[in-house]
Order: C-alpha cells, then structure tokens, then sequence
C-alpha cells in the first residue's frame, strides 16, 4: 500500500523550491510557501484523476493546478466538504496510487498521512497517476 522507499528525484517548484518525493506518499508542502497564492505547484500532474466512490469508479480529466475537490466537481462526482481550508476534515479521502501535495494542512496527523488519507480540498496530485477512494 504505502511505499517507505524514498525517491531522492526532488520535484522542482516555482520559486525556487523543491523537495523530495515518494512515490504513492502524501507531501505536505513547506509551510512557509502556503499562505500566499499562487501556491508553488508540482512539474509532474497526471493525465487523470481515478475516483472510487460508492462501487464505480469514476476517470476524471485532471487540469494541472487543480485540488482533488475541484476535479471532482468538475467531473461530476459530489464529494463532501465544508472549511475548504485545510482545517475541518470534511473532505477526506484515501490516496490509492500517486502522490498528493497538500497546500495546507491543519487536521492530519503523520499518522494519518502514512495511512494514505489526504484532504481533497487542499490535495494537489504530483505524479503521473492518481486514484483516490471516497469513503462512506
Ligand atoms: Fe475542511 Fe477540506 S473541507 S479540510
């Protein structure tokens, strides 16, 4: 499920900032890029974004720049929320494939990053592939 084999590739963000990536792992971008937009956004986006929820799954065109909640809406899949700040939780999803940068995060512990959840509202895919499970 989780790799822990760090991939010291380094994605290059605007800005000057880079950070390393594993692969099917959650980042949490350096804070002291995160409040104030335009955020730093990762090189690497999929093509699309593959949603599991409620029995189907669901191919999502992904627009670079995009949050999960965004191509979600986009597509057609309703996905709840409710702060869209990072804060609350609402929007919470599993991370199945890819990675996930998060722009902010204010509710998920490590543990629950290694677990694979991320949010959805803050979560900026940065791998070739992403799919994702929408729970309950
Ligand atoms: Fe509150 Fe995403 S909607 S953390």
């Amino acid at each position: 499920m989780l790799s822990a084999q760090l991939i010291n590739s380094g994605v290059d963000l605007p800005g000057k900032v880079s950070y390393n990536r594993s692969l099917d792992s959650t980042v949490t971008l350096p804070r002291t890029h995160l409040s104030t937009p335009p955020y730093p956004e990762p090189q690497i986006a999929p093509p699309e974004v593959t949603v599991r929820w409620g029995g189907r799954i669901h191919h999502l065109k992904y627009h670079r720049g995009e949050t999960l909640l965004d191509t979600m809406r986009r597509g057609g899949v309703w996905a709840p929320s409710n702060c869209e700040q990072g804060v609350c939780g609402t929007c919470m999803v599993r991370r199945i494939k890819g990675s996930v940068a998060l722009r902010e995060n204010h509710v998920l512990s490590d543990q629950d990053l290694a677990a694979g959840y991320t949010l959805a509202c803050q979560g900026v895919p940065c791998d070739s592939v992403c799919e994702i499970e929408l729970e309950g």
